[in-house]
């Protein structure tokens, strides 16, 4: 079993489908050894923050297909100092008036991605994910950030501490922007979690949609290709993925774990509970 981190790092964002609360019950399924590790659906990336403690050694390869998300991780990367100079700011502008001016702001409209500077960019992603309902990151049809406000009463924007850290874990980092299966994991000192927007359990719950590029049926089933053609070159190959007959049939020829997961990302108070998950593991 792999160890307990000893610098214990720590996502610096709020994200829909986030890991941190699951981490325990997946590390006696993580593999014993491995070099190189990807992430390749990041969001919030709990399980990569995770391994920077416990497989500090590790090549790690992180990337998403938000450009908001990747940019971010960037300049905590590269240029954490002027980004958290920018968030101060934000933090004490920060009122009703002030967040619906920025979220404005925060538009991909014919372009790839939002306005302004990489810095400005990511200040702006970090303080809407600070201070929006839920922390959740919805874009119309149209590629507006559209969330409302949350009811945060004094919300840390700026934890310049969290940042440094983060930072420092990205040094051994190669961050990406690009799909998933842009990702060229080759052989068995490669190790790569999966962890795509679930299959919704039915069709009034629409978490699918964390970006403007979709995840439906069919892209589960793609995934699932992609799934087995690392798994057949040797690839460990973990994934998460929604309890439900679909995800369980598509990956009826590997090892399938439940997780007993309590879903917060539910409107209606009553229907939070405790759920299962599940883990699939092609090793
Ligand atoms: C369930 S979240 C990942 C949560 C993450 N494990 C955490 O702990 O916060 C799914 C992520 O997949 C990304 N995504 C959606 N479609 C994608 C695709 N085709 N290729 C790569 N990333 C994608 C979304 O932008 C989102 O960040």
């Amino acid at each position: 079993m792999l160890q307990v981190q000893s610098t214990h790092y720590r996502p610096f964002l709020k994200w829909a489908g986030g890991k941190s609360k699951l981490i325990e019950q997946y590390i006696p399924y993580f593999p014993q050894s491995f070099t190189n590790y990807y992430e390749p659906f990041l969001g919030g990336g709990a399980v990569f923050f995770y391994f920077c403690g416990a497989k500090p050694d590790a090549n790690k390869f992180i990337s998403d297909i938000n450009p908001e998300l990747i940019n971010t991780y960037s300049c905590i990367k590269n240029n954490v100092e002027p980004l958290i100079t920018l968030l101060k700011t934000h933090q004490l502008q920060h009122n009703r008036d002030y967040y619906y001016q920025i979220r404005s702001s925060a538009s991909a409209i014919a372009r790839s991605h939002w306005e302004g500077s990489e810095i400005e960019r990511a200040a702006r992603f970090i303080y809407l994910n600070k201070t929006c309902f839920n922390g959740l990151y919805r874009e119309n049809s149209k590629g507006q950030f559209n969330v409302p406000m949350g009811k945060y009463k004094n919300p840390t924007i700026c934890n310049a501490d969290l940042l440094h850290s983060v930072s420092v874990a990205l040094q051994c980092a190669t961050v990406s922007l690009k799909p998933y299966d842009e990702i060229n994991p080759k052989n068995e000192q490669d190790f790569v979690y999966f962890d795509p927007p679930y299959y919704p359990l039915s069709s009034t719950s629409n978490f699918t949609t964390y970006s403007r590029y979709v995840f439906k049926e069919a892209e589960q089933i793609k995934l699932r290709n992609t799934f087995v053609k690392l798994a057949n070159w040797g690839v460990k190959v973990i994934l998460s993925n929604s309890d439900c007959a679909f995800i369980r049939e598509l990956y009826a020829d590997f090892n399938i774990y439940e997780i007993l997961a309590s879903r917060a990302i539910n409107s209606q108070a009553e229907k939070r509970g405790k759920i299962t998950e599940l883990l699939i593991t092609s090793y």
